[in-house]
């Protein structure tokens, strides 16, 4: 078999066979296949699309390119969830403990977070103690003994995903749907779980601008679960403004007690629940959405998820006091208001510039070597469609220090909030659901 023979078939719209994809994949891997042949192969796809099929012989032979963990151990159906990104996204430490209260095992492998957008694990180690570097033996063990554990990615899950995202990211190739598909579905299938919940975003902050494009990728990554045997519901959700208030680290964590307590934003509540919802369905502990949904409430009022949240953390070495004492997080020595200079209703929050603002607060990372500051970040005090006048907060900058960084940050802030004198129409949240019988749009 010869690399340049099947970038031609595919580069004429051909269509691959497995044994053809892994040669592909394996031969790169090994540095057999250069990159320049790889660059070649991923534009053939980026034109020529895949089938379904090839989607998934990509997603098997990229996930079996390194680490595959081994969740048998774990008894019940181990079910994972995955975002494809977004700010002030804390979905993980709600649905962990929500969906693990109510028996689900929920071993969990967690990022940490680059750029703009956070990771779960950088999140959990602003809690005094909290470690994720649990050993395979101690991960299995907790999620046998309370149902939930999240630990630090392993280096080595689908290494050849790695070295394609890095050659896509800079051949003008990572906007292709079965390539995105097959990256993502790559790394669930390599960590583990018997069924995967997705949470596509789409919007301006997102990677996928309209809702139809999100629904190609969501469909495409539940074919690939269908194909490869781990059953996988995609909830298509809105990125046009940041989830909840809150972004940054400790005061996320903050945001997630308040809902597991019930009184949590709206919009992280909804969207925390209903991706929950899908996985205590493909769990197996509730037949319907519905159900499902008024089993996770109960759990939310009954103060179930709290405790199952505490009990979380004091396994892995926490120190659960901030539940009771929010003082006993990292905080900010000083905040900073950033006062509106306008009036009118809120129309757009960019995301991603509230993302990088927070992350040059110190909340996140700019280069991997970077370090994080657990304190700092950004309350949002305004949101879109709310009446705002000239004077009022609009975000409250938590910070170490006031100089010319932070007033730098307050003016870029500014500027991501734009404003109308008509009260923009409501926008759901909660778009559609993907699953293998097909796609449910929620206002229909
Ligand atoms: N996230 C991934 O993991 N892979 C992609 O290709 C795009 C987003």
């Amino acid at each position: 078999m010869r690399a340049v023979d099947l970038i031609h078939k595919k580069r004429d719209g051909g269509e691959l066979n497995s044994e053809e994809i892994a040669f592909l994949i394996n031969g790169y891997s090994k540095g057999d296949i250069p990159d320049y042949q790889m660059s070649a192969l991923a534009m053939s796809i980026f034109f020529k699309g895949m089938t379904s099929a090839e989607t998934a012989a990509l997603t098997l032979a990229m996930a079996g390119s390194g680490d595959q963990v081994d969740l048998s151990p774990i008894n019940g159906i181990k079910v994972d969830k995955h975002s494809t990104g977004g700010v002030g996204d804390k979905t993980t430490l709600i649905i962990g403990p929500l969906v693990a209260s109510v028996g689900i095992p929920v071993a969990k492998m967690s990022g940490r977070g680059l750029g703009h957008t956070g990771g779960t694990i950088d999140k959990m180690e602003s809690i005094a103690g909290f470690h994720t570097e649990l050993s395979r033996e101690d991960f299995i063990k907790q999620v046998n003994d309370i149902h939930l554990s999240v630990i630090g990615q392993s280096g080595n899950l689908a290494p050849a995903d790695k070295k394609l995202y890095a050659l896509r990211d800079v051949t003008s190739t990572v906007d292709s749907i079965p390539l995105i598909a097959s990256s993502v579905m790559s790394k669930k299938i390599a960590a583990g779980a018997d069924a995967i919940v997705l949470d596509v975003k789409t919007g301006s902050g997102a990677f996928m601008k309209t809702v139809e494009h999100a629904e190609k990728l969501a469909s495409a990554m539940v074919s690939i679960g269908s194909e490869v045997g781990r059953q996988t519901a995609a909830v298509i959700s809105d990125m046009d403004q940041p989830l909840g208030y809150s972004i940054g680290n400790a005061i996320e964590v903050l945001e997630c007690v308040d809902t597991l307590r019930g009184q949590g934003p709206e919009d992280l509540t909804e969207l925390s629940l209903a991706l929950a919802a899908h996985m205590v369905v493909l769990g197996g502990k509730a037949s319907s959405f519905d159900e499902a949904m008024t089993l996770l409430r109960k759990q939310l009022d009954n103060g179930e998820a709290l405790a199952k949240f505490r009990e979380f953390i004091v396994a892995q070495g926490g120190d659960d006091s901030f539940v009771d004492d929010a003082s006993k997080l990292p905080t900010a020595p000083y905040t900073v208001e950033v006062l509106s200079t306008e009036s009118g209703f809120v129309q757009a929050i960019e995301a991603e510039e509230l993302g990088l603002s927070a992350m040059l607060l110190g909340a996140g990372r700019a280069t991997k070597e970077a370090v994080i500051d657990y304190a700092v970040g950004i309350t949002l005090r305004k949101k879109v469609g709310d009446a705002v006048n000239v004077g009022e907060s609009l975000v409250t900058l938590h910070v170490r220090e006031q100089n010319e960084n932070t007033a730098a940050v307050a003016e870029r802030v500014k500027r991501a909030y734009t404003f109308n004198q008509e009260k923009p129409s409501e926008r759901p949240l909660l778009l559609s659901v993907v699953t293998v019988d097909g796609i449910t749009r929620y206002s229909e």
